[in-house]
């Protein structure tokens, strides 16, 4: 049997598709910005936007040392890769098995976990967890304990030997709000509720936020208390985010193949399972996004009524870059990324923290 080795990709005219390719110069802008407003420590860059070690690296390079995880798995790979200075698992975890995984990291990374609720505690402090954050329900329907409860969490914790650093609050129906001064108002409110928190906490970690609201966080960190942001998205972005003004770019594209085409429509191989999809269809420079189907993005190529699109015929065969409506799921679906400055590969990555 021969091995065949694949051919180096030279350009994104060589990459198998569908294939998830970061421009780097848009990369190393959103870095740079970001860090110029939230340096260091202050940003504690979230891995679950893109899954990838490498990266990780990067934003290392850029002075963030401290990193949150969304997942077992992130955190061990993180710790594995060198990365482990301040690790935070910002989600509540009770499967025994990874729990114990975790703590046997805890020789070479610094592991902090968020609990919630007796039984988070609980499994951590049997798995032989050090180091907790009381999550808070500062607004967002998902995780985080009742403001109230926080010091009585915090108690149980202690009580069973574990190091309360302090509270985490994630305000995620806070993140797209095109009026920024609501988006500012609502904010602060929330920051309201968690400052409450960490004081009867103790500790001197105050987690908060994401892209959505960085600059908000940056601004205001004297008053609100909030000493890290978790942003993730703003290293890639995405088009939920495109909307806010924000001083990031649009790093992140799926180039696809064009395999059929029509009077008034083209195909191309990127569909629902190379796509995040929860926050709407992705974009095509130029051209309507009709739907996506499983292997497929139909896309319109007549021009449109209002003549705002020139929707060019492209030919079958050629490359399309589409734009995903959210980074993270999207991320989540590929193996490894490929690093472009224009049309031309420079490097292939691994997205090696996938999975749970
Ligand atoms: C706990 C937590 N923190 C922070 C973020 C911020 O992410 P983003 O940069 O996408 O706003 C998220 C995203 O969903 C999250 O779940």
């Amino acid at each position: 049997m021969t091995h065949h080795t694949p051919r180096p990709a030279r350009s994104i005219a060589d990459l198998a598709t569908p294939a998830v390719v970061v421009d780097i110069d848009a990369l190393e802008h959103n870095l740079a910005a970001m860090s110029e407003r939230l340096p260091g420590a202050l940003l504690r860059p979230h891995v679950k936007a893109h899954k990838s070690t490498a990266l990780a690296a990067l934003q290392r390079q850029h002075g963030h040392h401290h990193f949150t995880c969304a997942t077992v798995r992130e955190m061990i790979g993180m710790a594995k890769a060198g990365l482990g200075d301040d690790l935070l698992l910002a989600n509540e975890v009770l499967d025994a098995e990874r729990l114990a995984a975790l703590a046997a990291v805890q020789d070479r990374a610094m592991i902090t976990i968020a609990v919630d609720s007796d039984a988070t505690v609980d499994a951590a402090a049997r798995a032989g967890i050090q180091h907790v954050l009381i999550d808070v329900n500062i607004g967002l329907p998902r995780c985080g304990c009742a403001p109230h409860d926080t010091a009585r969490l915090a108690e149980r914790a202690r009580a069973k030997g574990m190091v309360v650093r302090g509270v985490m609050g994630y305000e995620g129906h806070l993140m797209v709000n095109e009026n920024r001064a609501t988006q500012r108002t609502d904010t602060l409110a929330a920051m309201d509720v968690l400052r409450a928190a960490a004081s009867e906490v103790g500790g001197d970690v105050m987690s908060a936020g994401g892209t959505g609201n960085y600059d908000v966080h940056a601004d205001h960190r004297a008053t609100t208390g909030v000493t890290e942001v978790q942003a993730g998205s703003y290293a890639l972005m995405d088009t939920y985010y495109s909307t806010l003004g924000l001083p990031f770019r649009q790093a992140l594209s799926i180039v696809g193949t064009v395999v059929s085409t029509h009077d008034k429509w083209a195909v191309a191989d990127v569909g629902l399972k190379s796509l995040g999809m929860d926050h709407g269809d992705p974009t095509i420079a130029d051209h309507k996004v009709w739907f996506c189907s499983d292997e497929h993005i139909t896309f319109a190529t007549e021009k449109s009524a209002d003549a705002t699109t020139r929707a060019p015929q492209p030919a079958v065969g050629s490359r399309v870059r589409i734009v995903p409506a959210h980074v993270d799921p999207t991320m989540a679906m590929h193996e490894h990324l490929w690093l472009v400055r224009g049309d031309e590969v420079l490097d292939r990555l691994p997205i090696d923290l996938r999975g749970w």
